[in-house]
């Protein structure tokens, strides 16, 4: 059960985020060894930040996940990274900061929310009320092209 919050992150958290991130990725055992030769992938821009695009979930005031949104040029919005510390996976954070994500989107009046997630994520997004919509290689293989509509579930 999730009992933690949610704020907006700060500026100076940007290193504890990727240390998160970083450790969450490493979940995929697909990923490791590009992670590793990448070291570059794993980055939490300054720019989201101070832009407040990325909010925090915290139990006890330590983080247990992030989820960072970017407007896109045709008014829709992107999920564009969301992680959650591992040791507490499958207690619904991941879920909370999704439902965090489409309350802000559907607050600026954005319709739509994208995701390119990872295969192995779909289950994850599919019970957040994304459907899969294609096919989007990234640099690292294959991912997936997922919407979710703001409409009231
Ligand atoms: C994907 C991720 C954010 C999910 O976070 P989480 O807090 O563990 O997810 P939740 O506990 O909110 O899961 C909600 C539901 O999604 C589904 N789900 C979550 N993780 C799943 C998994 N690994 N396999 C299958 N279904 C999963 C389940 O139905 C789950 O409900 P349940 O636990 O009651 O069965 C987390 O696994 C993560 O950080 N992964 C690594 C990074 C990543 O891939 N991020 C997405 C980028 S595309």
């Amino acid at each position: 059960m999730d009992h933690g919050r949610l704020r907006p992150a700060r500026v100076d958290e940007a290193t504890a985020l990727e240390d998160l991130m970083r450790e969450a990725s490493m979940i995929w055992n697909d990923h490791r060894e590009d992670l590793l030769a990448h070291p570059d992938a794993i980055e939490v821009p300054r720019a989201d930040l101070r832009a407040g695009r990325v909010r925090v979930h915290e139990v006890d005031g330590a983080v247990t996940g992030f989820a960072t949104v970017l407007p896109l040029p045709d008014g829709t919005a992107e999920l564009d990274a969301l992680f959650v510390r591992p040791a507490l996976m499958r207690h619904g954070i991941g879920a909370r900061l999704v439902e965090d994500a489409v309350r802000g989107a559907r607050e600026a009046g954005v319709p739509l929310l994208v995701v390119t997630a990872n295969p192995r994520a779909e289950a994850f997004y599919v019970r957040c009320g994304f459907r899969t919509v294609g096919e989007a290689p990234t640099r690292f293989g294959p991912a997936i092209r997922m919407y979710r509509d703001m409409a009231p579930r």
